[in-house]
């Protein structure tokens, strides 16, 4: 193990040398927040009322996934300027604003995330679909601003843009939830399942690796593994997802369960039931690991963080 990567005690945590993953996770997370902090924009002007609503859906505790993974991808292979800081903000806007558009009465309805009442029925529809905008639009409006922090870095920057914007449109994020809106009430067979977590759950968890792997300095090569490795983590982090929907409860997940039933959604768990799928779960996160370790770089606490969420409860 490359002593580099190897997990060392995070602070304060009362854990010896090793796999302390709750606390290094928790550690980690206060750091995205302090970065996500840094980037949110200042309530002012007579349309405070956009960058409240923004703040309030990005400030809701999230498990902050993706911009761990981009960052831990980052350093696996061997990055550590600052220059990822805007784009791990971005991210979790891009993510974010997701949600917030995924809850909106035309989709999916819901009206609890992150452990409180969603963006629209707090500040109303309009400012539901606004907020959405504008975190989408702030997120490359931060991401723009690793050009002026690394001039030199412009062209992995701009690599790493494409990717970031690819990711989250019409070739991915979004072309996915248009199919799973168009599909809801109609049974699909596995293969459209499988193009609709692909786009609407990897594709965002790719560009998270990708742009992490792209900013440190990773081959082509390697970045096309590492964008495997993400459609595998992807996939299995939505099926979880499917399989919490009717296992958890509101408390646990911070949003309502039995959604995708109340939206006839079909899921893993409507098509080969929740044993099955947690199956399924296991096993992608056994091949994006395996995959992990073709590489010659190691990040310890990325593979543990992968395995970890074969088992997660939220
Ligand atoms: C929820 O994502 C949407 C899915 C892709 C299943 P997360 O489960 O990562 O949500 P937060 O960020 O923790 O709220
Ligand atoms: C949404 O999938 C994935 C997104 C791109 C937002 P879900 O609709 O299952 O996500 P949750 O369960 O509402 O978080
Ligand atoms: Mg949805
Ligand atoms: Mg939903
Ligand atoms: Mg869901």
């Amino acid at each position: 193990m490359n002593s580099k990567y190897t997990l060392s005690n995070d602070g304060n945590t009362g854990c010896a040398n090793g796999y302390c993953m709750q606390a290094q996770m928790k550690h980690k997370v206060e750091k995205i927040e302090g970065i996500l902090t840094e980037y949110l924009p200042r309530q002012e002007g007579f349309q405070s009322i956009i960058m409240e609503a923004m703040n309030y859906s990005l400030l809701a505790g999230g498990k902050r996934l993706r911009p761990m993974l981009m960052n831990e991808t980052y350093r696996l292979f061997g990055g550590e300027s600052p220059l990822i800081r805007p784009f791990m903000a971005a991210i979790e806007m891009i993510h974010t604003y997701s949600l917030v558009h995924d809850d909106l009465p035309a989709m999916d309805n819901d009206e609890y995330r992150r452990g409180r009442k969603t963006t629209h029925i707090v500040y109303g529809e309009d400012m539901g679909i606004l907020a959405g905008d504008a975190l989408l639009n702030y997120a490359f409006e931060t991401a723009f601003k690793a050009f002026v922090m690394e001039p030199e870095e412009s062209l992995l920057i701009g690599r790493a843009l494409g990717v970031l914007g690819e990711k989250a449109g019409i070739y991915g994020m979004i072309g996915g939830q248009v199919i799973d809106v168009k599909e809801t009430g109609h049974s699909i067979p596995k293969e459209v399942l499988d193009t609709i977590y692909e786009l609407k759950t990897s594709a965002l968890i790719e560009a998270s690796m990708m742009v992490g792997a792209i900013l440190g300095g990773a081959s082509e090569e390697e970045v096309k593994i590492i964008e495997k490795i993400a459609r595998y983590v992807g996939i299995a982090f939505q099926i979880q997802d499917d399989i919490l929907d009717v296992t958890s409860t509101k408390e646990v997940l911070g949003k309502p369960t039995h959604s995708d039933e109340k939206n006839e959604k079909t899921t893993y768990v409507t098509l080969m039931g929740t044993a099955e799928a947690g199956r399924m779960v296991e096993e992608l996160s056994d091949q994006a690991v395996s995959l992990l370790h073709q590489l010659s770089e190691e990040n310890e606490f990325l593979e543990q963080l992968l395995l970890q969420l074969i088992h997660r409860e939220k």
